[in-house]
């Protein structure tokens, strides 16, 4: 998709197919440019039709003769900011464009704030995407299809900023997408690291690639245990970018972000049903998020020094594999049984952890699609935020308002800590039925790096959907990434 900006007053509507107008209630939030603006009453005349009522279909056409314009209600949709709002009717002017085959198709959007412009930009992005590699029919690119969109001369240049901020972050969410979207054999752990190193050269990040014999060598015994009941063997990738970090309060914030990359989730010996197992290809959606949200940081050159560990297994039965009952020694010499193989996304992250605090990270955030538990509690289009510092509760809230993602923050409950508590080691890796993502949150906060601000997003309900969602296709959302690449833009200061 090709999104170029041009100035309403300098607006060129020849040889242009589709306009589309966007309104809300009565009120069109872009005007018409001067050589159309004969079409206004009629437009108008649409808008409020002869009963006096308000348009009441969410999409109607006007048919000029060389032109038509679409006049397109924001939807009204419950429980979303007016951003999403835009980004769903942003998708809406794709699908319309791309069943109808219009070349071009301009929208009107100088009513619009720098804000809504560049989520607008971003539904377009978004809602473009789609996962065909694997389709054999392949369909022609429609390289020459473009969208214009309309801003005022005087916001042309705030505007160019915002809509290429949009396109960078929007086109690697589309690419932690397709890496979710990979079956599981297609993407093993090794392959994940190839993808990380060729994000990193791209991106002028530093890499540091653990191989299973490092990892059992160095005592990254979470990750080893887990990935050891499968011949492809597990990696720790660590990924560094160093904006020019400003001080603040005599150190420098450095943003460690953590990710679970099980690229099949079977559950070990403790096997999964098979009914729906094979969404379990996008159990390391964590680790993809993450890698993205760095690129991202990087491509933006945000002034913050930030990093990118994932921790990359495939969980799977097999001779070697991990038994129930076995006890390991963790990394910072907690010692862990395994009640159950597949609560395996906590050992993984066990060890993510303690390389976090080796880096030397004031802010930790670990994302994870960890448990089946957090989607009972509070459903699919919520994550769930665990966190040891209020004021980092508070920038993450903020960004994720600014990115239009939801968050529902959990409690650490110290007092169900006891249901971890093991006759042999020091804690097993499952407590009881009951509160089953915070047992989890509370596994991972024993191996937090001391004095750190640390945030767990379990993300088990927003990475990956299996119906179409907002402006979301069926398949992997990239859930995470626009939040991420805010909290490092308000941690940079
Ligand atoms: N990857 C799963 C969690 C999951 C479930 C993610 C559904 C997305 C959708 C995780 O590794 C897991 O299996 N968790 C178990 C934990 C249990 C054994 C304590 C679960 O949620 O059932
Ligand atoms: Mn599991
Ligand atoms: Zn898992």
């Amino acid at each position: 998709m090709k999104l170029v900006l041009e100035a309403l007053e300098k607006a060129n509507t020849e040889a242009l197919p589709a306009l589309v107008l966007l309104a809300e209630q009565e009120k069109l939030l872009g005007e018409l440019p001067k050589d159309r603006s004969r079409l206004q009453s009629q437009v108008s005349a649409v808008l409020k039709n002869q009963a006096g009522k308000v348009l009441t279909d969410p999409l109607e056409l006007v048919y000029a003769t060389d032109c038509i314009i679409g006049i397109l209600q924001v939807p009204q949709k419950k429980g979303l900011s007016r951003e999403d709002r835009l980004r769903l009717a942003a998708s809406r002017i794709g699908d319309l464009q791309r069943s109808r085959s219009w070349s071009k198709t301009a929208i009107s959007a100088d009513g619009l704030t720098i804000p809504e412009m560049k989520a607008l930009a971003e539904g377009l992005h978004l809602s473009a995407y789609e996962f065909r590699k694997y389709k054999s029919e392949k369909k022609p690119e429609k390289s020459e299809a473009e969208t214009i969109l309309w801003v005022a001369g005087e916001n042309m240049k705030k505007a160019a900023v915002a809509l290429a901020e949009a396109e960078t972050v929007s086109g690697l969410i589309n690419t932690c997408r397709d890496l979710v979207n990979e079956p599981g054999s297609h993407l093993d752990p090794n392959d994940f690291t190839d993808v990380a190193r060729r994000a990193a050269k791209e991106f002028g990040l530093t890499i540091k690639v653990r191989d299973e014999k490092k990892l059992q060598s160095e005592g990254f015994m979470g990750l080893w245990t887990v990935g050891k009941g499968s011949d492809r063997p597990p990696r720790m990738v660590t990924l560094g970018y160093d904006g020019k970090a400003a001080m603040k309060g005599g150190k420098a914030p450095h943003l460690v972000l953590v990710g679970k990359g099980v690229t099949f989730d079977t559950g070990g010996i403790s096997i999964k049903p098979s009914q729906g197992m094979w969404e379990m290809k996008s159990d390391m959606a964590g680790a993809a998020t993450v890698l993205s949200a760095l690129c991202a940081i990087a491509a933006l050159k945000l002034p913050i020094k930030a990093s990118a560990v994932l921790c990359l297994a495939e969980n799977r039965p097999g001779n070697a594999a991990v038994l129930p009952g076995d006890i390991f020694t963790a990394k910072n010499g907690k010692t862990v049984m395994v009640d159950n193989t597949d609560a395996e996304g906590r050992l993984i992250l066990s060890d993510g952890l303690a390389e976090a605090g080796a880096l030397g990270a004031t802010h930790i955030i670990d994302l994870a699609t960890l448990t089946g538990a957090i989607i009972r509690a509070i459903g699919p289009s919520i994550a769930g935020l665990f966190c040891n510092d209020e004021d980092f509760t508070r920038l993450m809230l903020q960004a994720g308002g600014t990115a239009s993602e939801k968050f529902c923050v959990m409690p650490l409950e110290e007092e169900y800590r006891e249901y971890l508590d093991d006759p042999v080691a020091d804690m097993k890796n499952v407590g009881k039925q009951e509160a089953g993502a915070i047992t989890a949150a509370l596994f991972l906060q024993e191996f937090v790096p001391p004095k750190t601000a640390w945030s767990h997003w379990d993300i088990a309900g927003t990475a990956f959907t299996t119906a179409p969602w907002k402006y979301y296709r069926p398949g992997a959302t990239g859930w995470g990434v626009r939040t991420l690449v805010e909290v490092a833009r308000m941690l940079a200061g």
